[in-house]
């Protein structure tokens, strides 16, 4: 595979494959297999995780990332993601981008002569989607029921690609206007949408959200609140699945999609889950070096 920008494009095997490298690299996480390697990263949207995550597994393993930023590239000025392209192929040996279209990804990917990471787009996440799985497969296993109560969203695409790929059942409870689209959910086969939080969480093994107003849909914020309300994750909700551990990929929106009490109970892995994106994304980076 020369690029990781959607997790169709990937089979359960090669999933499995990244996640045994994945286990190897976090034992021993001080690699100098990336010496003189570079990773351009791109970022159109701010970011905590995934800009840290991939800069220190760069660190970690010989290699240098450049932080390129919503002003820092010619990108911003007009210059063509194709230009790009070319461009930063000529100069370092792999890239991450975070961007807002799709498109721009996929555009970016097909020009680049290089590997090209998808680090977030308005329609997909697979670097979450990866340590998603992997932690879920740390702390339960596989053989697993999934509730996931909220919006739909970038994050929850890419879980509904992964898990179906590994036969992990998600049961989904949201407002109508917020359910995955109708694209999404023909293409998988593992998601039912059910007719209340209560009914979702119940007999899961790990209950998710996201926030409910994703990067760019700041304008549409007063109306998602208002039909996002019944769905927030708080003590009384996860009473219901009282096995379950708590889900999400970061930042949360303490007191809209989860309460303080849940983010911060034993039942929440949402550190372990955000710190396994370095252990996982080093693991994409080397399989796409094949280093
Ligand atoms: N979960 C995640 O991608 O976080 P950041 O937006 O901080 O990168
Ligand atoms: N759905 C969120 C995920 C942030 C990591 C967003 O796109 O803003």
């Amino acid at each position: 595979m020369k690029d990781l920008i959607d997790l169709n494009d990937y089979s359960r095997n090669q999933i499995e494959t990244i996640f045994d490298r994945t286990e190897e690299l976090k034992a021993n996480p001080y690699q100098n297999r990336l010496s003189n390697k570079t990773l351009a990263m791109i970022f159109a949207k701010p970011s905590t995780r995934t800009r840290v995550s991939f800069e220190t597994g760069m660190t970690q393993l010989g290699g240098h990332a450049q932080y390129l930023g919503p002003n820092d590239l010619q990108l911003n000025r007009g210059e063509t993601i194709a230009d790009t392209a070319h461009v930063l192929s000529r100069f370092v040996n792999i890239i991450m981008a975070r961007l807002f279209k799709h498109q721009d990804a996929l555009d970016l990917a097909r020009h680049a002569k290089i590997p090209v990471i998808n680090g977030l787009t308005d329609f997909l996440h697979p670097c979450q989607a990866l340590a998603d799985l992997y932690t879920l497969k740390e702390h339960k296993g596989l053989d697993i029921e999934i509730a996931w109560v909220g919006g739909r969203g970038n994050v929850l695409n890419s879980l509904m690609q992964i898990t179906n790929k590994f036969d992990i059942p998600i049961r989904f409870a949201g407002p109508k206007e917020r359910e995955p689209e109708e694209d999404m959910l023909s293409r998988v086969k593992n998601t039912t949408i059910v007719g209340s939080a209560e009914e979702a969480v119940k007999g899961a093994d790990a209950v998710f959200t996201d926030t409910w107003i994703s990067m760019g849909e700041e304008k549409d914020a007063a109306q998602l609140f208002k039909t996002l309300k019944p769905y927030q994750v708080n003590a009384e909700l996860m009473s219901k699945a009282p096995d379950a551990i708590f889900m999400h990929c970061l930042p949360a929106h303490r007191g809209q999609e989860v309460t303080n009490e849940v983010i911060d109970s034993a039942q929440s892995v949402v550190f372990d889950e955000a710190e396994n994106r370095l252990h996982t994304q080093k693991a994409v980076i080397c399989t796409l070096l094949n280093v």
